[in-house]
């Protein structure tokens, strides 16, 4: 797997922008950690009543899934990649086959705990994890270490969609809505998740290269 040189953020701020949004995320997943999941340790739970019929399954799906949610957080640090390069690489390998699994399995469970105006939204949700995580090993196996961020940035918001529907849906309001709630829930966090990253993109690519035209046209500027 070549090597290529990975910008350096030397110069930035140590307190960007993405870790306020990460320390939000991870205080989202604590609270879903210890309001919701923690029933699952105790067989009398809904929770558990619920998954008794595909015990083994919910564990292959829901332990690699969560290992994936974890593991992603580590992946999009500069630091990381910039110091332990080794570390990242072995993590990335543990992230995909863990994503592979998780998201493979979880289509057996949506198939096997039906919730029938929900099934479509997990074979997306699953069937876009597995592509964009593909397209991202794909990438960073041909060298392509700007694409394979990207394709980063595109697959782990369909994993970050379990937390943050769960934080939604637990607000009395949407719960008072029923299935239709749950319905209205799941589906617009799996269409942001679909476009929201490429827009990120997107618009990072743009301020870059208005960046760029702006220092061109001060060079241009100076030489006159
Ligand atoms: C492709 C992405 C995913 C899909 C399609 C998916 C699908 C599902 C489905 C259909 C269920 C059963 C819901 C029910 O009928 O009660 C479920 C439960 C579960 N999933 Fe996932 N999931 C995904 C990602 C994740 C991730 C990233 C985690 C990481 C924590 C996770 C962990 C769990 C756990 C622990 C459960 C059982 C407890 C609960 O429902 O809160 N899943 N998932």
């Amino acid at each position: 797997m070549p090597d290529q040189p990975i910008a350096s953020v030397a110069q930035k701020s140590p307190i960007q922008s993405k870790h306020a949004l990460w320390a939000v995320f991870g205080l989202m997943a604590l609270f879903v950690l210890f309001t919701r999941e923690r029933s699952l340790l105790d067989p009398s739970s809904f929770l558990r009543q619920r998954y008794a019929p595909v015990p083994w399954l919910m564990f292959l799906h829901g332990i690699p899934a969560a290992l994936a949610l974890a593991l992603g957080v580590f992946q999009f640090s500069s630091r990381l990649r910039q110091r332990h390069l080794q570390a990242h690489r072995v993590m990335g390998r543990i992230y995909v086959a863990s994503a592979v699994i998780g998201a493979l399995v979880a289509i057996v469970v949506a198939i096997k705990l039906p919730i029938p105006s929900l099934f479509m939204a997990s074979l997306i949700q699953s069937g876009g994890w597995l592509i964009t995580t593909g397209t991202a090993l794909y990438c960073v196996r041909q060298g392509k270490i700007q694409q394979h961020k990207e394709w980063m940035m595109r697959g782990y918001p369909f994993a970050m969609v379990f937390i943050v529907n769960r934080v939604i849906l637990s607000i009395p309001a949407v719960q008072g809505m029923g299935v239709f709630g749950l319905i209205t829930v799941v589906w617009s966090t799996l269409a942001l998740a679909c476009f929201l990253p490429s827009s990120v993109i997107a618009w990072q690519a743009l301020a870059a290269s208005n960046n760029a035209g702006k220092k061109a046209a001060g060079a241009q500027k100076t030489a006159g």
